[in-house]
């Protein structure tokens, strides 16, 4: 299928992702697990919807918010790093905002850091005055160097930002850290950090006007759904009357639990879905507040 043909049809959504990289498989499984299933193209760059009409383009992430700007695709899973720097240059430039971020996504975090040579005693932004700082970023490391009322020179690189300053082109670099093993490499630590960036779905804030906005509130419907049991658990078990608001207290993060009477008055069962992790030290501080008969159940979907 040719992109042009399928730009103008408008009855299909089409999301890009990245193609290879720290987003893509995981941003694939979330879709798969909102029930979606694609049949690849041979280049292996479209994937066509099968359960649903629902498109993937698989792209460099940096492509990502101009495929949206261009109408070219209706949704897009990039990092927040990359979003809200094309986001920020498109301002500067006077175009209108197009592609927001409508929900971050719980994977793919990492920092945006200022990093600076090993041997560095790190005293504060004040200390990058008049030094040269090798980024990708150039419009989020402006933006925070005006912030910080420091004048030093951006050197602007698409790639390879950490070997700049062994390269001499640089003294320092502002880049991506997740593990922070490519600046250990290059003897470079982190001393600050500019941004926090995970995965987040971008799109229009407005609704489509044709047949995918009722595809695009499916598919938003069920990614909440999904987002949210994450780390969600049922949280079954059997308490006396008076132990109830106890123990409610230990579950803030349970939405309203059902409670049903068993034997005469004083017995209840309970059951509550839980949206925070269920340690073992959480069902012991439980038990100690009355609960009876601990069952945690995983949850496979849910649908509001
Ligand atoms: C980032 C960044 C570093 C690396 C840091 O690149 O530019 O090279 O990850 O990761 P680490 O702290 O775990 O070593 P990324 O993989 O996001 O690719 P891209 O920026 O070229 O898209
Ligand atoms: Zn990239």
């Amino acid at each position: 299928m040719s992109l042009t043909a399928a730009a103008t049809a408008r009855d299909r959504l089409r999301i890009a992702i990245q193609k290879s990289g720290r987003l893509s498989e995981p941003a694939r499984a979330l879709l798969a697990s909102c029930g979606l299933s694609w049949r690849e193209s041979r280049d292996k760059l479209f994937c066509y919807g099968e359960s649903l009409p629902v498109d993937l383009l698989l792209v460099r992430d940096d492509d990502i918010p101009g495929l949206l700007a261009d109408g070219v695709c209706d949704y897009g899973i990039v990092g927040r790093n990359v979003l809200t720097e094309q986001a920020g240059e498109r301002a500067e430039r006077g175009l209108p905002q197009v592609a927001f971020e409508l929900r971050a996504l719980g994977f793919g975090g990492c920092r945006l850091d200022i990093a600076v040579p090993e041997e560095w005693q790190w005293e504060g932004p004040a200390q990058l005055e008049g030094r040269r700082i090798a980024t990708s970023y150039p419009y989020l490391l402006q933006n925070w160097l005006r912030e910080q009322d420091v004048q030093a020179t951006v050197v602007t690189l698409s790639g390879s930002v950490e070997i700049a300053p062994r390269l001499g082109q640089a003294d320092l670099v502002c880049d991506l850290v997740s593990s922070g093993a490519t600046l250990t490499a290059n003897h470079l630590k982190p001393v600050t950090t500019l941004l926090q960036s995970e995965a987040v779905l971008a799109g229009p804030q407005v609704p489509f006007a044709d047949a995918r906005a009722e595809l695009a509130q499916l598919l938003l419907r069920r990614l909440e759904g999904v987002l949210k049991l994450k780390d969600s658990r049922l949280l079954l078990f059997q308490a006396q009357r008076s132990a109830v608001p106890d123990l409610l207290k230990l579950l803030p993060d349970a939405e309203a639990p059902t409670m049903m009477q068993v034997d005469g008055a004083d017995t209840l069962a309970l059951q509550a879905l839980c949206h925070g992790a269920m340690t073992w030290q959480r069902l012991e501080d439980l038990k100690h507040a009355g609960a009876r008969g601990l069952m945690v159940v995983p949850v496979e979907r849910t649908l509001a």
